[in-house]
């Protein structure tokens, strides 16, 4: 199946072609990312304030991978993904920086959870719960982009390998434009994923609930190679 995202930006392009893809976030997710989306043939640019720290890693990525800074990430890609720290208003600050103008008609990707810290050896709490969510926050603030949040709910490692032992996870996507979650649904599907459209960016807080779920039973049983199923008869 061929997936067209209906937008000006992206319009000419479908999963199976070679697309450009900014990153803003550096950490285990933009990274994870990074590599999987190279790997998958694309062209990547992730978007830091401190390129110096990501030299050592981009000897790996081979030249697909390039760092810019995050208004150089946005400008650059054809999708834009967000994958950055919430606490701080670090995510909405990102953005910002990013300058909002290089998201205008673009499929954005929304990675974020909106954890903020419960003290030291605690699992995070959410920092934002219903109606709200971070999802829907960050389409407030980009009312011109299609936000679809997407591969919140496992571990970095895991985003662009779903296969676990007892078969291939659940990755729920939501956001108001369906050309554009079924864009995000092939690039999703192609790496393994079962897929499944949960609907409008409003749902993100189901989403990002189950983020919690994910991470209280990483903190309950040490164990961080889990992955949710949707069983259907
Ligand atoms: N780690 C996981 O397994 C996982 C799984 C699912 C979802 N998530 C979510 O994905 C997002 C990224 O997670 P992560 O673990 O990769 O890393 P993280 O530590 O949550 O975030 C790292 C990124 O946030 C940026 N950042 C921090 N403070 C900032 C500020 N004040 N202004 C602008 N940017 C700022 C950093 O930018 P610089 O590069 O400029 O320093 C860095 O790139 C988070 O929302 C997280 O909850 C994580």
């Amino acid at each position: 199946m061929m997936v067209k995202p209906g937008n000006n930006q992206t319009q000419t392009k479908t999963v199976g072609n070679e697309m450009k893809i900014g990153i803003l976030g550096s950490g285990m997710v933009g990274q994870q990312l990074g590599l999987g989306l190279s790997g998958s043939g694309h062209l990547v640019k992730i978007g830091t304030r401190n390129p110096d720290k990501l030299r050592d890693w981009q000897k790996q990525t081979g030249e697909k991978v390039t760092i810019g800074s995050p208004a150089e990430a946005a400008a650059f890609g054809e999708i834009v993904i967000i994958a950055t720290k919430w606490a701080d208003e670090a995510t909405l600050k990102a953005i910002d920086s990013a300058d909002r103008y290089n998201f205008k008609g673009k499929i954005v990707i929304d990675v974020t959870n909106p954890l903020v810290s419960d003290g030291p050896g605690k699992p995070p709490i959410p920092g934002v719960g219903y109606p709200d969510s971070a999802g829907a926050i960050i389409q407030k603030r980009l009312p011109e982009s299609r936000v679809v949040k997407a591969f919140n709910i496992i571990g970095a490692h895991y985003m662009t390998n779903p296969k676990l032992e007892e078969g291939a996870a659940t990755m729920f996507i939501c956001g108001d434009d369906k050309a554009s979650n079924d864009f995000v649904a092939k690039l999703a599907a192609d790496w393994g994923w079962d897929v499944v459209d949960i609907g409008g960016i409003r749902e993100s807080y189901l989403l990002e609930a189950l983020a919690m779920l994910w991470i209280r039973y990483g903190f309950l049983n040490n164990h961080w190679k889990h992955a949710f199923k949707l069983l259907r008869k």
